[in-house]
């Protein structure tokens, strides 16, 4: 390795840690909670398909128990598919979420 690719490596890597700090998923997958929650969960959640979660003041370890494990129609999601920091969040915004306010 040369000393430029030494470098480029440390400015990719500085680039990644930035990103980490803006709630980038380690699936890499999402940019954000809020992502996550608008193309996955409102794809059934806010469609009539699903259960309505906002306004409800879902206790987070329910929420959390329920996507890392499906619960008959509701599918399960695993953390290489949503990171638990990444899960965390969204189950923050739903749990905290006014009626509606996801949409
Ligand atoms: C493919 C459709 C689908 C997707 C995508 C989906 N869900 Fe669900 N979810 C369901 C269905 C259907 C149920 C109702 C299951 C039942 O009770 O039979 C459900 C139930 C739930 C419940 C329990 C609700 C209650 O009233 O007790 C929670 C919490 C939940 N989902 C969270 C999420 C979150 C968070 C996401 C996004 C990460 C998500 N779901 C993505 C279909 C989906």
């Amino acid at each position: 390795m040369n000393g430029l690719s030494v470098f480029r490596l440390l400015a990719i890597t500085a680039t990644f840690v930035a990103a980490g700090n803006a709630q980038a998923d380690s699936s890499g997958k999402w940019q954000s909670s809020q992502e996550v929650y608008n193309k996955v969960c409102a794809y059934c959640h806010e469609a009539n398909v699903a259960p309505v979660l906002t306004g409800r003041n879902l206790i987070p370890q329910y929420i959390q128990v329920i996507v890392r494990n499906g619960n008959r129609a509701m599918p399960s999601f695993r953390e290489s598919e949503i990171s638990d920091a990444t899960l965390a969040g969204v189950i923050k915004l739903v749990s905290t979420s006014a009626p509606g306010a996801l949409k």
